[in-house]
């Protein structure tokens, strides 16, 4: 969903409104203004050239990572609303930061993960396909365009093959339904992506050969859990993945980003993103 600032306060009554009100407030007034247009595109959803003309009337790119801009749409919660017109100041980082670290400093609230795993508890799915839940988007906070396979390389050094597969395919998989575990094209795709759109040839590809992959039922059982209800009386802690954490992610001694892996800096650009250069 695209975030107009002078649509949104002129929609709040003006720059003088917006001043007096206190953050709470203004919170408040966007989030309700977010639904409304979200249930009217959901309602009455564009095509992909429409979708497209909004293109130059925004100040960021549509992929851009949820964690570097306000109104980036985003399914980790309803932070980036809550912070009304413009970024905060981030927490502090331990020295050696962990995942558990990072779910709570920079992808708090992360609703759409937690609930997406406990979905997949819930369900007494294996521990994998919970784990795998629980991080499947993690990529957006980086960058949303191809956020399946930003997701599988920000985390390849640390969890099993197979979870880094079923996230890296899960986004292809989105935009195609399969009976045989009641998956079907999610309503909303048809707001955010066109009414009329077509999965480019890549996803097509990626598709076929996830499709034929022995570990094709663990990327499949991603967008089974993939919470696109959003539910907001599913809350859930990251704490109570702890043990699952514990047993499923290959903790670096020096810490998530000081590591010198392949990936360190992508960890490090999430901890330090107002780093200028
Ligand atoms: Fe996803
Ligand atoms: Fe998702």
């Amino acid at each position: 969903m695209q975030f107009d600032s002078k649509k949104v306060i002129s929609s709040l009554g003006g720059r003088e409104a917006v001043t007096k009100m206190d953050s709470e407030e203004r919170a408040e007034a966007l989030e309700m203004l977010r639904t409304k247009e979200l249930a009217e595109r959901v309602s009455h959803p564009r095509t992909v050239s429409e979708i497209d003309e909004d293109v130059c009337t925004r100040a960021f790119r549509r992929g851009v990572g949820t964690l570097y801009c306000v109104g980036a749409t985003t399914p980790f919660g309803i932070r980036q609303a809550n912070e009304g017109l413009f970024v905060q100041r981030l927490p502090k980082m331990p020295k050696q930061p962990g995942l558990i670290d990072y779910f709570k400093l920079r992808f708090s609230p992360a609703h759409h993960l937690l609930r997406s795993a406990d979905l997949a508890l819930m369900a007494g799915m294996e521990e994998e396909i919970v784990f795998a839940c629980l991080l499947h988007d993690l990529g957006q906070v980086i960058m949303k365009t191809d956020h399946g396979w930003w997701g599988a390389q920000l985390l390849e050094p640390y969890v099993s093959e197979k979870v880094c597969f079923a996230i890296r395919y899960h986004q292809a998989l989105r935009f195609f339904p399969d009976d045989t575990v009641n998956y079907e094209y999610p309503k909303d795709y048809n707001a955010i992506f066109g009414c009329d759109y077509e999965p480019p040839p890549y996803i097509m590809h990626a598709y076929q050969y996830c499709r034929n992959h022995r570990w094709y039922m663990a990327a499949r059982l991603i967008t089974v859990n993939d919470d696109y209800a959003f539910n907001p009386n599913h809350d859930v802690e990251i704490e109570k993945f702890t043990d699952i954490i514990g047993r499923n992610f290959n903790h670096p001694k020096e810490g998530l980003g000081f590591d010198n892996t392949a990936v360190a800096h992508m960890w490090r650009s999430i901890a330090m993103p107002d780093t200028p250069l």
